[in-house]
């Protein structure tokens, strides 16, 4: 790959050059929760295939396309699909999303995905907003050469999930008829759901959700002194918890049963921040 910041670059500045605009907040949407995206004011949307430099994406559920709006008068630049590990990208190229988002000006980055529920109290279509997370399996996005325009070579994870965002959205929560939780998000690279024997152990390793994306962009996020605000839907009952099998119909299903409570709930954190 060995991207550098100048590639990074062609491609935000092609998309502020196309759209005219310059996004204050970058959001990214996970599977089945593409609503959000339509429900931008005064919108102009680019194909991720136009942009230079850019992935391709082609995960189920994700759109691909990068759509320019306005939330309450705010500008918001949103990625509808976004790119995972599994699809077969390198842990490095999946650096270029976020890094494009921070070339194009934005000053918070709000990641939305669907998880297996894994703290038991949690139920189908309930929230949790990320307060932290673990990933224990394969590379960084930010190994390689570090790109010292970004950030520094070694970095601070303590702090990415930030907490006045986080108080943002707790606040939005109490009116939004949905019942949102805080816990930690584990991820794991899929594309299989995890077994019954490593939800336990996420479970005693203290993950209260469990997926596979996020990270990657939260570890990018951070690199580059970007606030995040992350939230799971909980799409199903992780793996083992009940007695039938996972499958992507249950995820797509519960993510749009909830799509447009969730996106109203995204909106009026975005109004407020
Ligand atoms: N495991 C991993 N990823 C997921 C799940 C799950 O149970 N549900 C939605 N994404």
């Amino acid at each position: 790959m060995g991207l550098c910041f100048n590639d990074y670059k062609k491609s935000a500045d092609y998309l502020l050059e196309r759209s005219g605009r310059k996004p204050e907040i970058g959001v990214i949407l996970g599977s089945g929760l593409g609503h959000f995206g339509d429900t931008l004011e005064d919108r102009f949307e680019i194909d991720y295939r136009d942009i230079p430099n850019f992935l391709k994406s082609t995960a189920l559920g994700h759109a691909g396309k990068m759509i320019f709006g306005k939330v309450s008068g705010r500008e918001v630049v949103c990625m509808s699909g976004r790119f995972h590990y599994y699809e077969g990208y390198d842990f490095e190229e999946l650096s270029i999303p976020v890094r494009v988002l921070k070339l194009l000006g934005i000053r918070a980055l709000i990641l939305t995905n669907a998880a297996g529920a894994v703290n038991a109290d949690y139920r189908p279509g309930d929230i949790m907003l990320i307060r932290d997370h673990i990933k224990l399996m394969g590379a960084s996005p930010m190994r390689g050469a570090n790109i010292d325009e970004f950030g520094p070579r070694f970095f601070d994870m303590s702090k990415v999930y930030s907490k006045e965002l986080l108080k943002v959205a707790a606040e939005c929560a109490e009116h939004s008829g949905l019942t949102v939780h805080e816990g930690v998000y584990f991820f794991m690279p899929g594309p299989q759901y995890e077994t019954p024997a490593e939800i336990r152990a996420i479970r005693l390793l203290g993950g209260d959700a469990v997926g596979m994306s996020t990270v990657t962009e939260v570890l990018t996020a951070a690199h580059c002194s970007l606030p995040v605000l992350a939230m799971s839907v909980m799409t199903n009952m992780a793996a083992g918890v009940l007695e039938q099998p996972l499958t992507m119909e249950e995820v797509i299903e519960t993510a749009n049963s909830i799509e447009r409570p969730f996106s109203d709930f995204v909106s009026d954190i975005i109004s407020k921040i």
